[in-house]
């Protein structure tokens, strides 16, 4: 199994990703760290909570994690998540609740004490990441890669070229990718074809336990954003966190590059956009395998799997 911490912010798609990497055995869940990002602190951290509940993986110690960005205004994504950051289903009453100590100094711990490195899969915005790198530099080597969902080749969602993960703290997310960790950057060019329709939600309903209805609520929810706004995806909702778990997965249904990729911290208009150098223009060393296309259908393959041996 492979070891990782999950930095999340549920959230529609964090809450599939939880349920994916829990259901498909594949890793040892040493931690779930939390983000402020879909909705605040406090919010995203109940979530977590419950979805946890839910899916059985009350064993799994929570961290809460920073209320705001590094330097930056906290920026929420309600639009999408709803007043609650999870609407749509009524999810369980946690039956655990947070560590005593923050992400960074859980991180730090868990990092410290592991044998072989550490996975980290962040969801959400960087803050956590960023400042535990910067607090604890010399436990960079027990990290074995971060495999993230942030940012795009091409293309962004929060402003035209910048992704909401690394627009709400693009200062944290500049210095993970400048820290000399491999990465795996799966941002919106992949997730956005890594689409759940209809047919797909009536699925996860047809498992027929608990994890798959919610799932299917969940996106029933998820997918009017998708439906209203983003018509050319023609009814699909995009998948996005569940990616950065399925890389680890089975890298194979993924098409990556190795590149170069920088952060957008001062333009006017660019503000937390990813800079991948996708065509090798700048000879830079790269810093992160990047992913650009996914096989769809074995995708859902593993989210099929996963969900339905969930409670
Ligand atoms: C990312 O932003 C959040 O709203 C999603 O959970 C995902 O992590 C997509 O841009
Ligand atoms: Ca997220």
């Amino acid at each position: 199994k492979i070891p990782v911490i999950i930095d999340c912010d549920p959230g529609h798609d964090d809450a599939l990703m939880l349920m994916l990497a829990h259901g498909s055995g594949h890793f040892d869940i040493k931690a779930v760290t939390i983000s402020a990002g879909n909705q605040t602190q406090a919010k995203t951290l109940q979530n977590a909570l419950k979805v946890l509940t839910l899916i059985g993986a009350t064993d799994i110690p929570v961290y809460h994690g920073a209320d705001k960005p590094l330097f930056r205004e906290l920026v929420i994504a309600d639009y999408v998540h709803g007043e609650t950051g999870l609407d749509g289903p009524a999810l369980p009453v946690p039956v655990m609740q947070a560590q005593p100590i923050s992400a960074v100094e859980g991180i730090a711990a868990i990092l410290a004490a592991s044998e072989s490195p550490v996975t980290i899969v962040p969801t959400g915005p960087l803050t956590n990441i960023a400042t535990f790198l910067l607090a604890y530099p010399h436990l960079k080597s027990k990290i074995e890669r971060i495999s993230l969902m942030g940012g795009g080749i091409f293309r962004g969602n929060m402003t035209p070229l910048a992704e909401f993960n690394i627009y709400a703290d693009p200062e944290a997310a500049a210095i993970v990718f400048k820290a000399g960790v491999p990465i795996t950057m799966c941002g919106l060019d992949v997730t956005h074809k890594a689409l759940v329709f209809q047919k797909d939600i009536e699925l996860l309903r047809a498992l027929g336990n608990k994890t798959g209805k919610a799932a299917a609520d969940l996106m029933d929810f998820f997918s009017i954003f998708y439906r209203e706004n983003r018509v050319e995806l023609n009814g699909g909702a995009a998948l996005h966190d569940p990616c950065a778990i399925a890389w680890l997965i089975n890298p194979g249904i993924f098409k990556t590059k190795s590149c170069y990729v920088d952060v957008e911290t001062k333009g006017e208009l660019t503000r937390g956009a990813t800079v991948v150098d996708f065509y090798n223009t700048l000879q830079m060393e790269p810093n992160a395998t990047v992913a650009y296309d996914i096989d769809r259908d074995a995708f859902m393959d593993l989210l099929f799997n996963a969900i339905k041996v969930l409670p």
